[in-house]
């Protein structure tokens, strides 16, 4: 077993060194971003690719995500229409991953795209993007939970889930964002593959037309097949748009905005969607303890940062597979 250390991405930059040397070496690091944290490494190598899915106990045929230091950088492994061009320049360093044609004989390890002819880039905020500049390669990082897990929002959550098994992971505080990016897929008409932090109001804004939610529910197949309705469960049941009134003695509840209940948890007090996305998965992941048999939430609205929420709220509670 690996003994996993955590160091503070503090203004010295001892962590600079220290993660530029693991993944280098073809080690895999814990590393923050504006959205959650990922499981980083050297996206060229296959070993390494290999030693992600390992770690997070992923299956084979759910891709990763790269993440390079800018467009010049991405345009040498997708294939950039001029849309994709757009939304890179407005949105990057940023929460949007764009989904392109796969350029081939790149060096990109097959295993990254999970043997498919499309790839998932992006440019994140935070550590990501210098180290991949350092290393002049793009890393490969889903976000750093066990796989079927809710993704980790700060650096215990990630000890939590892969303490043993990394060697390395840089803390940046808990997440400024809490949800992931938002997908979009480029290949034809613009595709929302997964609602995430950034809304499809700012990517309307940008296209000048409103992009279409996939409606993955209706394909036998997924097109991300991260996206399976459990994926982001809890262990225990979870029910939605519960006032207080309605909460079961051994369940907890998770209040949003005026629908509170003492001695439970708020995602905002406020009704502030930014920091109930923030807040959301470290309140769920404090929820999955003993004695408490479910979780019941609020209503929350499905406005901008919401339409994400209501999203992993709806995985969270569909029924598992
Ligand atoms: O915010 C984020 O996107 C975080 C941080 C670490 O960057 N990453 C993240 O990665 O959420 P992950 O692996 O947990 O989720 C990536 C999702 C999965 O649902 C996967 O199926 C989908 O992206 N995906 C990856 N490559 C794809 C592709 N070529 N086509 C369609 N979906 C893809
Ligand atoms: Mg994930």
């Amino acid at each position: 077993m690996t003994v996993t250390k955590t160091i503070p991405l503090d203004a010295q930059g001892a962590w600079r060194t220290e993660a530029y040397s693991v993944l280098e070496a073809g080690g895999i690091i814990g590393v923050p971003t504006e959205t959650v944290y990922g499981l980083a490494g050297d996206a060229t190598r296959s070993d390494v690719i290999d030693s992600i899915y390992a770690a997070k106990g992923r299956p084979a045929n759910n891709p990763l995500i790269v993440h390079v230091a800018d467009l010049a950088m991405g345009e040498r492994y997708g294939l950039f229409s001029d849309t994709a061009r757009r939304l890179a320049k407005a949105f990057w360093p940023g929460p949007l991953t764009l989904v392109l044609p796969l350029k081939t004989g790149t060096g990109l390890a097959a295993a990254v795209s999970a043997g498919g002819d499309s790839l998932a880039i992006r440019c994140p905020q935070g550590p990501l993007g210098d180290l991949s500049m350092s290393l002049g390669r793009p890393l490969a990082a889903p976000s750093a939970n066990r796989s079927g897990h809710v993704s980790a929002t700060s650096a215990a959550h990630v000890l939590e889930d892969l303490g043993g098994r990394i060697g390395l992971i840089l803390d940046g505080g808990p997440s400024r964002l809490g949800v992931e990016s938002t997908i979009v897929d480029l290949r034809g008409d613009p595709q929302i593959l997964r609602p995430g932090a950034t809304s499809s109001d700012d990517l309307a804004e940008v296209l000048g037309a409103v992009v279409a939610l996939a409606d993955d529910a209706e394909d036998a197949k997924p097109v991300s097949p991260g996206q399976l309705s459990s994926h982001y469960a809890p262990s225990v049941p979870v029910r939605l748009n519960v006032l207080p009134g309605q909460v079961l003695d051994d369940e907890a509840y998770l209040g949003f905005g005026k629908h509170a209940l003492e001695g439970h948890q708020t995602l905002s007090m406020t009704g502030d969607l930014g920091e109930a996305a923030s807040r959301l998965y470290g309140a769920l992941r404090d929820c999955d303890r003993p004695g408490v048999m479910g979780i019941a939430i609020a209503p929350i609205p499905a406005d901008g940062i919401g339409q994400a929420l209501a999203n992993r709220l709806q995985r969270a509670a569909a029924p598992r597979a």
